[in-house]
């Protein structure tokens, strides 16, 4: 018998407090759903519960992200570990062991691919002789793809039989801004990449998270190009690099449920038509949000009127071999990495604690909760799933 549902680890951070105000608005502070506030820091923690309006009554909890048994005490004590302590690579690691160890289910917002495959590879195996149901990735990057994919492909068994062989993701549209634990931890995997050329080879990878398994050859993404599919200019997407490598994951840890042979790729929908499409699709492809020392500092994030008046609009494109096509739509209705990402998360946790069983092991979203995790968030999180 477990103490907590869920114990909110980084409730300090900015994305963690947005965690723990949703729960408090959604769920109460002493209703059927227990949870606790965590983080390395009593004094900050006790401050920011009063500060964000948290009632009293609402546990904290202690451990440094580098105190190993502190950080097993924790998991020993709830059912899910929900963690926003970022950058993942730099204070991730015994967290994982430590839930892997005792059993413990894991979420986390992780968008760094190097640190997963070593995550995975370290402890996939005993994470499946403990129980622990270990699952990245749980926000913005990768949950509205991994299952808007999953949506798609459900939709195309039934109509056709079976799988696209193809699909392309394509942002339509998105508003939102970036955080400084977002930035922080792009710059970790940059000074990663310098230091070892491994890192780079697994983010080129897009099937870096499915050890054992290479499937054929993917877009690369790279560049701006006309898609004739969506009947526009496309440019890069930043998240791509890790959605792809989800959605992969998804595939294979399904038993290639969407074929051996698929291939998939994520771009955004320049606006215009003709040369001004082009236009914008080559001047998006030079943006960089994140160059400079100007943006959010850890703790920094975007505003409660920028995340309210965010929003996100994803279109996916079914290729079948015969050239027909099916299309599927997600939407969300706050900030893509704050405002829904912290509802993501929270509703993962919840769907861990009271949808799915499952076997222990290192899940992606799409693999171990896909359709009550998508039920949930429709009924609770503001997304949408749509099938043409
Ligand atoms: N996938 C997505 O869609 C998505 C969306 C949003 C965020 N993210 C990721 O989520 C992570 C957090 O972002 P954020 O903007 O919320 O970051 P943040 O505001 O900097 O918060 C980081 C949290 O980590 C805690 N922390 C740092 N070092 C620690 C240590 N040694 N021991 C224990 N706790 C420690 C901080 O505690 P103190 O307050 O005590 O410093 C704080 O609570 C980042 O990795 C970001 O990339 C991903």
């Amino acid at each position: 018998m477990s103490e907590f549902d869920i114990i909110v680890y980084g409730a300090t951070g900015f994305t963690g407090r947005l965690v723990a105000e949703y729960l408090n608005a959604a769920y109460g502070a002493d209703g059927d759903l227990t949870w606790a506030m965590a983080g390395r820091s009593l004094t900050k923690l006790e401050e920011v519960r009063a500060e964000i309006g948290i009632p009293a009554s609402v546990p904290l909890v202690t451990a440094s992200a580098d105190d190993p048994a502190a950080l097993r005490a924790m998991a020993a004590r709830t059912k899910v570990v929900l963690t926003t302590v970022g950058p993942y690579q730099l204070y991730g690691s015994e967290l994982v062991a430590a839930c892997a160890a005792t059993g413990t289910a894991y979420v986390d917002l992780c968008g760094e691919p190097a640190w997963m495959r070593a995550m995975i590879d370290a402890h996939h195996e005993e994470a499946k002789a403990t129980g622990a149901r270990i699952v990245f990735s749980c926000g913005f990057d990768s949950i509205p793809f991994d299952l808007g994919v999953w949506t798609l492909q459900e939709a195309a068994k039934a109509r056709f039989g079976h799988a696209a062989p193809r699909v392309k993701g394509r942002v339509k549209a998105m508003k939102g801004g970036f955080s400084g634990g977002t930035a922080a931890s792009l710059k970790a995997t940059l000074a990663a990449g310098a230091r070892d050329a491994g890192v780079i080879r697994t983010m080129l990878d897009p099937f870096a998270l499915t050890p054992g398994f290479s499937g054929p050859a993917q877009p690369k993404g790279m560049l701006p190009e006309y898609d004739s599919t969506v009947e526009a200019w496309v440019t890069p997407f930043v998240m791509a690099t890790i959605n792809t490598k989800n959605v992969h994951r998804t595939n294979a840890l399904t038993g290639h449920a969407y074929g051996a042979d698929f291939v998939y790729d994520e771009m955004m929908i320049a606006p215009g038509l003709g040369d001004i499409g082009k236009a914008a699709a080559e001047a998006m492809a030079k943006l960089n949000p994140f160059a400079g020392d100007k943006g959010p500092k850890p703790g920094e994030g975007p505003s409660r009127e920028e995340r309210e008046n965010g929003f996100y609009e994803l279109l996916f494109v079914g290729e079948m071999a015969d050239g027909t096509t099916i299309r599927a739509t997600v939407t969300g209705d706050r900030d893509p990495g704050y405002g829904s990402t912290s509802k993501m998360i929270a509703e993962t946790a919840i769907c861990l604690v009271r949808d799915v069983r499952g076997a222990g092991g290192v899940w992606t979203p799409g693999a171990l909760m896909a359709a009550p995790l998508r039920t949930r968030l429709e009924e609770k999180a503001g997304l949408s799933f749509r099938v043409e």
